[in-house]
């Protein structure tokens, strides 16, 4: 994907250079641990599913074959590791990339990395010609949903059951892309 550009930059304090590009099976080991640390909130965070859902997010097994159908976006520092942050991408139909386990190091939270994340995914779908991002959120984590919307999501109504999830639903949301 290469570096992002300088405005994006400015909020990411501590950093030199965040680069993001396209994770490998060689870095799905760390994407595993840097997934599950963030939802669980390990080292700290402002968002996590702690009190919510139980248990790992996933597992080394699930992110070497999401890997085989889907992409792993990854940022980490120029030259450096570990892994920052990490999302998966996936063109599920002909006319939307769906976007998962969005993830930030704990410690490094509320600097920006998020949002440039997402940045990253609609760069990688407007390269693919595709122009709508869709993703679901946990029911009840309002903090997150008011998060999304502030990048533009918009909720579509449709709630789906989290597998596993004792009850838990999510609310699918969307956001289209305009033709830069
Ligand atoms: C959700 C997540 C990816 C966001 O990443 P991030 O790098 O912290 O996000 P950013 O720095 O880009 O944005 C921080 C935002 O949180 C807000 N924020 C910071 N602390 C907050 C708090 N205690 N309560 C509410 N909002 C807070 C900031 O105001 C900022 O919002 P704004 O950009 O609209 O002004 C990250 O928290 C994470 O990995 N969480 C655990 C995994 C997870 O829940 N993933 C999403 C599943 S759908």
């Amino acid at each position: 994907m290469g570096a992002i550009t300088p405005a994006a930059t400015l909020h990411l304090m501590l950093l030199t250079e965040l680069v993001i590009r396209m994770g490998t099976q060689e870095d799905a080991q760390e994407i595993t641990g840097l997934v599950n640390r963030a939802y669980a909130g390990v080292g700290g965070g402002w968002t996590n599913e702690r009190g919510l859902v139980e248990g790992p997010r996933t597992s080394f097994e699930t992110v070497a074959d999401l890997m085989r159908r889907g992409t792993f976006l990854v940022g980490q520092e120029r030259g450096a590791r570990p892994l920052l942050a990490s999302v998966y991408v996936e063109r599920r139909d002909a006319h939307a990339l769906y976007l998962g386990m969005l993830s930030v190091k704990p410690a490094m939270q509320a600097r920006g990395l998020g949002r440039t994340m997402v940045q990253a995914c609609e760069k990688f779908a407007r390269n693919q010609g595709v122009f709508r991002l869709a993703l679901t959120v946990l029911c009840g984590r309002d903090t997150l949903h008011g998060w999304y919307e502030r990048r533009g999501f918009r909720s579509t109504g449709k709630r789906v059951p989290l597998v596993h999830g004792k009850g838990l639903e999510l609310l699918t949301y969307e956001k289209e892309l305009g033709v830069a």
